[in-house]
């Protein structure tokens, strides 16, 4: 899903434009007690978690950030994992709990508002159809989605590499699968040229330095300065750290921080704040902690642990109110001018203007058909890349020998053991099989969610490196291996 800006609103759809039209600068206010606390745009990319049991409103504590940094132009891009979140592209107003807390919080001229939203979807049923090509994905996010050992991930590198360096366009999988096929009969060639790939150690060392130089890492974030401003917004957050190695923890810590100097926040939403690692947690400025539950010994550790990461506030109990907020109230603590951390409120959320929940099929199909995006992404194109070229090159040679054309993809001929790419797909798709929650809903499998997520940024360059990173960080690390 994404979201345009109020201003954006008045060119997009002039229907859509409303009163409430802050600028970038003006602070949002997120929560009440005694006094407003507010979130700083210019602390925004200082990142945030908003965390708490189920049920107690971390959803709509989202949603009425992502409305507010959405009204003054910053793009909102997030993962609608349980589609609780669409109802952002349709006015509330009629959901008694917003109401009634809009009165109490005496919020002047509280009217239900849409947010511009598009939806995308890597499947295109949801939304417009989302694509990314083979290259801007990387080695280390595909080695990883394919779970790849080692050894593959290495041979998946030199692929990228060679592609690179011919000029052989990695766009969809037959690019892929020609190109595997071009470098194994080539092997020997290219050993003399690549190094020794077959000896373990340097090899290992080879594969290593692909892998950090196809991925970019110096260039990575070295584009010219980032001239927007984009937040991301990881709701159930949870489920991308479990069972996380951690080295991974720290990969990604850096990733945060690196996306931080680009005026880029990422958002956590998640249960329980002991599913995010140490190191991450503390890149996380901007806090919203929901009422969390203190049945077990693992409860109390994360009520002990949440109290713990907070500026204290002498005048509260943190370890004990926590227990005890209500739903749509948290203790919040927001950066302040100098990025230090405000000392702790127990404080009441601001509602959102947008719909609380989902929304229907019709309104979800109407927003689709009405974008000014829509039918420019709807058809999938087949431009000339690495398959076409190699299936070239490979007809010539036959020609000249007076034999048929060849193609060179690899397809295994039936009856013959898969190929491991083909076996690595098919566990790759299983990445993507969708399952049933704790609550009958159907979620999105980690996978699908997050390179929904992350692929809405692709739509320019910069964006695509953010994605590929925060895929290559976040999904880089899915612990399944060790
Ligand atoms: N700030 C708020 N003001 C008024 N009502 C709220 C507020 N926050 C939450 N609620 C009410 O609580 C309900 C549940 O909130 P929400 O969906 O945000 O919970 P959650 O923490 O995301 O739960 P889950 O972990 O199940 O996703 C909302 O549908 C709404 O009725
Ligand atoms: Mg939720």
């Amino acid at each position: 899903m994404e979201t345009y800006s109020c201003a954006q609103r008045w060119t997009i759809a002039p229907s859509l434009a409303k009163s409430y039209c802050p600028i970038m600068s003006d602070p949002i206010l997120v929560a009440e007690s005694k006094e407003q606390i507010f979130l700083l745009p210019k602390m925004a990319n200082r990142h945030g978690l908003i965390a708490g049991a189920t049920g107690t409103g971390k959803t709509v504590t989202l949603q009425t950030l992502a409305e507010n940094f959405s009204a003054r132009g910053v793009p909102v891009f997030m993962a609608d994992v349980k589609a609780d979140l669409a109802g952002l592209s349709q006015p509330g107003g009629n959901n008694p709990k917003i109401l009634e807390r809009a009165k109490e919080l005496k919020i002047d001229n509280f009217t239900g508002e849409a947010s511009p939203v598009v939806f995308w979807d890597v499947f295109g049923e949801q939304g417009h159809p989302v694509r990314a090509t083979i290259s801007e994905m990387g080695p280390l996010l595909l080695g990883r989605l394919l779970e790849l050992n080692d050894t593959q991930e290495g041979v998946l590198n030199i692929v990228f590499k060679i592609a690179d360096e011919n000029g052989l366009l990695l766009l969809d999988l037959k690019d892929l699968r020609s190109m595997l096929q071009y470098i194994a009969d080539n092997a020997d060639k290219f050993k003399t040229h690549y190094g020794n790939i077959s000896a373990a150690s340097a090899g290992a060392i080879q594969r290593n330095l692909l892998a950090l130089e196809s991925q970019g890492a110096d260039k990575f974030f070295g584009e010219p300065a980032l001239n927007l401003k984009l937040v991301f917004f990881f709701d159930e957050a949870h489920l991308l750290f479990a069972g996380i190695a951690p080295a991974v923890g720290q990969k990604i810590e850096q990733m945060v921080r690196l996306i931080r100097s680009k005026g880029v926040g990422v958002y956590f939403v998640s249960q329980n704040p002991l599913d995010i690692p140490d190191v991450v947690l503390g890149q996380l400025g901007n806090r919203v902690q929901h009422a969390l539950r203190a049945f077990t010994p693992r409860d109390q550790k994360a009520v002990k642990a949440a109290a713990e990461t907070f500026r204290q506030n002498p005048k509260l109990k943190v370890e004990t109110v926590l227990t005890q907020l209500a739903v749509g109230e948290a203790l919040v603590s927001m950066l302040d001018e100098s990025g230090s951390p405000q000392i702790v409120e127990r404080a009441k959320i601001v509602p959102p203007r947008s719909q609380v929940g989902a929304i229907t099929a019709d309104q979800r199909k109407e927003i689709i058909a009405s974008s000014i995006i829509a039918g420019h992404y709807e058809k999938a194109i087949d431009r000339e890349s690495a398959y076409e070229i190699l299936q070239a090159r490979t007809g010539e040679k036959a020609q000249a020998v007076g034999a048929p054309p060849v193609a060179a993809s690899p397809a295994a001929p039936e009856g013959e053991k898969p190929s491991l790419l083909a076996e690595a797909l098919g566990t790759a798709t299983a990445a993507f099989q969708p399952t049933i929650g704790p609550r009958g809903g159907r979620y999105d499998s980690l996978a699908t969610s997050m390179v929904k997520s992350a692929m809405r940024a692709a739509s320019n360059s910069i964006g695509r490196q953010i994605a590929r990173g925060i895929l290559g960080g976040i999904l880089g690390g899915s612990g399944r291996r060790r």
